[in-house]
């Protein structure tokens, strides 16, 4: 296991080409087996979370090969409608793999997913919504088996809008009779993403990004060429780290109205903030100042996958901010880490109260979970002193060379066998 060794304090200047966005990818990845022809998803990031589904799609039987950054699937031989919990064990996205394997097969057995460590994580609202699809659904020692004669259109609702139950319902209804109407559907640019690519295979997909989807079902779906959008949870990182450590950063290829509220909270801080086309810049000059308040939102609220390093920000600026957790239960197990390098945070439920300090001082510190642990990177590389934070696997699901951006940009950070 692999370790971060971090000496704080640099400020960070430069401009980060960013990644393609994990949560666009790996839902891309779950509908290339709708067809049995060719599909090429570009730029692909090099994260575990790929790997995984990579994993994933070849247990189905279909070929998958990773060229110069691109990923490439042929799965006109898949045949496997089952996919073991090792594997799904490691990646919650796996759920998604349902809409796509009904699609295929009529048919998918999986194990309860896994994922983050960061609350109940249910999938009610997924299996609902394929139950008025027209599928059977059954569980069984811990395995969700799924089947179906036909898939057939409908009028759905959800009750809260799901990223994931958004996208499954979207895999599920691509090829079914008729059309599906989703209202209450989730808005994130990753929903249009997939929108996007079904639409190149011949999908029928219209209003993602608007809270009622549209889809009217097709007889077949063709190959695809796709470059996904950028990883705007990345972005904000890197944003973020700016903010704490002082400098001046550009991040390249993502338009800012994907990170409007994060942009208008740094700006709170006492940043500024300069957008053009695809590029957001941010200069970071003098103390911080803490956010009174930030609650997590689907979008376009403020991102969860930036509330811990949003947090790690204000443990060391000037005043108080008030966090507020709606969408994860179990958000802030990373908090205690924050601690161990000076922050004063208490948590309630679903809310902690930071009260900024100075600065915060290097620690070993663990990262249990993917944001949490680049929550912790951010606060070690503001910090004064050494810090170490152990166990990368996280991160690595999630961060393609992080260690390598981040040190282009003027950060003194190691990677380190342990
Ligand atoms: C996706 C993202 C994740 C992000 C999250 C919220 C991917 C691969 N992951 O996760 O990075 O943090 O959106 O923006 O895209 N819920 C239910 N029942 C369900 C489904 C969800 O109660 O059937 C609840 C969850 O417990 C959670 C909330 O809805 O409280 C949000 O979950 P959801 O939007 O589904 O997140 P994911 O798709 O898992």
């Amino acid at each position: 296991m692999d370790k971060y060794v971090i000496e704080g304090g640099r400020k960070l200047y430069g401009s980060v080409a960013l990644q393609a966005a994990k949560n666009s990818v790996l839902p891309l990845l779950a509908a290339s087996i709708l067809t049995e022809k060719r599909v090429v998803i570009r730029d692909t990031p090099a994260i575990s979370d790929v790997s995984c589904m990579a994993q994933i799609l070849r247990e189905l039987g279909a070929e998958v090969r990773f060229s110069g950054g691109d990923v490439i699937i042929d799965s006109a031989a898949a045949s496997n409608h089952a996919i073991s919990s090792r594997l799904t064990g490691e990646l919650r996205s796996s759920v998604f793999m349902i809409g796509s394997l009904l699609t295929r097969f009529r048919r998918a057995l999986i194990a309860y997913p896994g994922g983050c460590d960061i609350g109940l994580r249910p999938i009610d609202l997924h299996l609902n919504a394929l139950k008025q699809l027209g599928v059977s659904i059954s569980e069984r020692d811990g395995c969700i088996f799924c089947e179906c004669d036909r898939l057939k259109g409908a009028e759905l609702q959800l009750d809260f809008p799901s990223v994931g139950a958004t996208e499954n319902i979207m895999l599920a209804a691509v090829m079914a009779e008729g059309r599906t109407v989703l209202a209450g559907a989730a808005k994130e640019p990753e929903i249009v993403d997939l929108q996007n690519f079904l639409n190149c295979m011949g999908a029928r997909v219209a209003g993602a990004g608007t809270d009622v989807i549209e889809i009217d079902g097709v007889h077949a779906l063709g190959g695809a060429t796709y470059r996904p959008m950028k990883d705007r949870i990345e972005a904000g990182t890197f944003l973020i780290a700016c903010a704490v450590c002082g400098g001046e950063v550009e991040t390249r290829g993502l338009a800012p109205e994907n990170l409007r509220l994060l942009l208008h909270k740094l700006r709170e801080n006492g940043c500024k903030i300069h957008t053009k086309n695809d590029k957001i810049r941010i200069e970071s000059k003098g103390r911080l100042k803490c956010n009174r308040r930030i609650e997590t939102m689907p979008f376009p609220g403020f991102p969860t996958d930036l509330q811990a390093q949003a947090t790690a920000l204000n443990a060391a600026a000037d005043g108080g901010a008030l966090i507020v957790e709606n969408l994860f239960e179990t958000r802030f197990k990373y908090v205690p880490e924050l601690i161990k390098m000076g922050a004063d945070i208490e948590v309630t439920g679903r809310t902690a109260f930071v009260r900024g300090q100075k600065r915060l001082h290097g620690a070993s510190v663990v990262a249990g979970d993917l944001r949490g642990g680049a929550a912790l990177v951010v606060a070690a590389l503001g910090a004064e002193g050494g810090s170490e934070v152990l166990d990368l696997s996280h991160i690595d699901r999630g961060y393609a060379d992080f260690r390598g951006k981040l040190k282009a940009l003027g950060a003194e950070i190691r990677r380190v066998r342990v």
